[in-house]
């Protein structure tokens, strides 16, 4: 039977350079993860009494992040709800290889390919052409190194098992020419709250609908 320590240990021991070896073994910890209710249940109810966890937790009108294990500096271990029919409209990078395991909904996600010779900072949807488009579904899995640029649609009630690395770049671009537009569709939700700070509340519902969903144990209190 594995522990809570067990899987801290696992990803202490992750070289996060973005080989297959890392991708692998981060795969594998998730998986598990993701099988093993009991482990996931405690790890989840553990978070409201653990304020280096809880404190790190957000809650945003479009996605609540839960953190269930963390390395500051290091590598970060969270759930993921998408509220609503997300729609992550610009291509983007990220800081940290991330790694992640749909647990329920799912996306359709688009990896561009640059065209402009450049292997990192800004660009535009001129400088990409789609590369690979995927389906994200239930049990899927994949790894997205900090180089790469991708877009995601989502579906209502995502949630996924989510893994970073540590930091690898000094920040993450969006497609410049489309960042003012999504930034003007989203701020009328944005501007409606001002703390983003996950409440006891807002963990209590999280919970109770993985529960509902079978995805952690214990009595569901809707
Ligand atoms: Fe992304």
């Amino acid at each position: 039977m594995h522990t809570v320590e067990d899987v801290h240990r696992e990803l202490d021991d992750i070289d996060w350079q973005l080989s297959r070896d890392s991708a692998t073994r981060a795969r594998g910890i998730l998986r598990r993860l993701a099988d093993d209710r009991p482990l996931l249940t405690d790890m989840v109810e553990a978070v409201p009494n653990t304020p280096e966890l809880m404190g790190r937790c957000e809650h945003h009108p479009l996605m609540s992040r839960m953190v269930l294990a963390d390395r500051p500096g290091g590598w970060c271990l969270r759930l993921h709800r998408f509220e609503h029919d997300e729609r992550d409209l610009i291509p983007h990078t990220h800081r940290r290889a991330i790694y992640s395991h749909i647990l329920l909904g799912g996306y359709l996600q688009a990896w561009h390919r640059r065209t402009d010779g450049k292997d990192g900072g800004p660009f535009t949807t001129a400088d990409l052409v789609p590369a690979v488009i995927s389906i994200e579904e239930p049990g899927a899995d994949y790894m997205l190194g900090d180089p790469l640029i991708h877009q995601t649609i989502m579906r209502p009630g995502t949630v996924s098992l989510f893994l970073s690395g540590p930091a690898r770049q000094d920040q993450w671009w969006p497609a410049c020419d489309l960042n003012g537009m999504v930034t003007e569709m989203k701020k009328d939700d944005m501007e409606q709250v001002k703390d983003f700070s996950m409440t006891p509340a807002h963990h209590a519902a999280f919970a109770a609908m993985l529960r509902s969903h079978g995805i952690i144990t214990g009595r569901t209190e809707l």
